[in-house]
């Protein structure tokens, strides 16, 4: 993978054009850095989030159905997304020539040789160890990272992120919404008290990017 095409990337996930992301751009995305320089195969995903990347979380988590028409557009069944087609970081899959992530959550057959996604649908930054929090699913990944090193050093190799994957891996934190969300309920639509909450869900994230980085070994972080 090259310098550039990174950036594309990266200007993908925050497209300045589009007025629906501008409030993001500014306040959750504050740490972009360590773009992977040259690769000659496909980097791993991994991916932390809610609904704007669940591929299928909430679905396995919670046993939520999520039938159609979620889903009508593209793949013609629910597949636990919350949208009539694919997401954004389908997009980045297909652009990087990966198959579709699997939800961290899926029992039944997951693929987790492209990477593996911990968004789930509703997720928030705080509080904490709730399920499924930001930090729950950063906890989630360090887990699966270490499960996912241990069976591979018993031998078991399939459809699993290794060493160089985890080491050289492109990670993604898409999250911040549903804090607003509840913080515009709470507060009965003021906009004084929802701004002062800013700082805690962006405190939380930085953390995670430290978690990530620190016990992970991350250095692509994309928030
Ligand atoms: C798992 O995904 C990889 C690519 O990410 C693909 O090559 C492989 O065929 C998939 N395996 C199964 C069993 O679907
Ligand atoms: C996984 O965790 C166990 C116990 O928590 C620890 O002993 C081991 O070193 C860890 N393995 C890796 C690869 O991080
Ligand atoms: C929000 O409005 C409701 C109904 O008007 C009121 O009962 C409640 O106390 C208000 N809450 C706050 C935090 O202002």
């Amino acid at each position: 993978m090259t310098k550039s095409r990174s950036r594309t990337t990266a200007t993908l996930l925050f497209d300045p054009k589009k007025k629906k992301n501008h409030f993001w751009f500014y306040v959750i995305s504050f740490a972009i850095f360590n773009i992977p320089s040259t690769s000659s195969t496909s980097p791993t995903l991994i991916n932390f989030g809610d609904s704007n990347s669940d591929t299928g979380g909430v679905l396995a988590g919670t046993g939520l159905p999520i039938g159609l028409p979620h889903g009508i557009t593209f793949f013609h069944r629910g597949t636990g997304r919350l949208g009539d087609g694919r997401l954004i970081i389908d997009f980045f899959c297909e652009e990087l020539k990966l198959s579709y992530l699997s939800p961290y959550l899926e029992a039944l057959a997951p693929n987790f040789t492209s990477g593996v996604n911990f968004a789930v649908s509703g997720a928030t930054t705080v509080p904490q160890f709730v399920p499924f929090a930001l930090d729950v699913q950063v906890r989630q990944f360090i887990h699966f990272k270490n499960r996912s090193l241990e069976l591979q050093s018993f031998g078991k190799i399939e459809k699993m992120v290794d060493e160089e994957g985890f080491r050289k891996g492109i990670y993604m934190i898409d999250i911040g919404q549903n804090d607003i969300l509840v913080a515009l309920y709470q507060s009965n639509l003021t906009y004084k008290s929802v701004a002062q909450k800013i700082p805690s869900f962006l405190a939380e994230i930085k953390l995670a990017i430290q978690d990530v980085r620190d016990d992970g070994g991350a250095r692509n972080v994309l928030t």
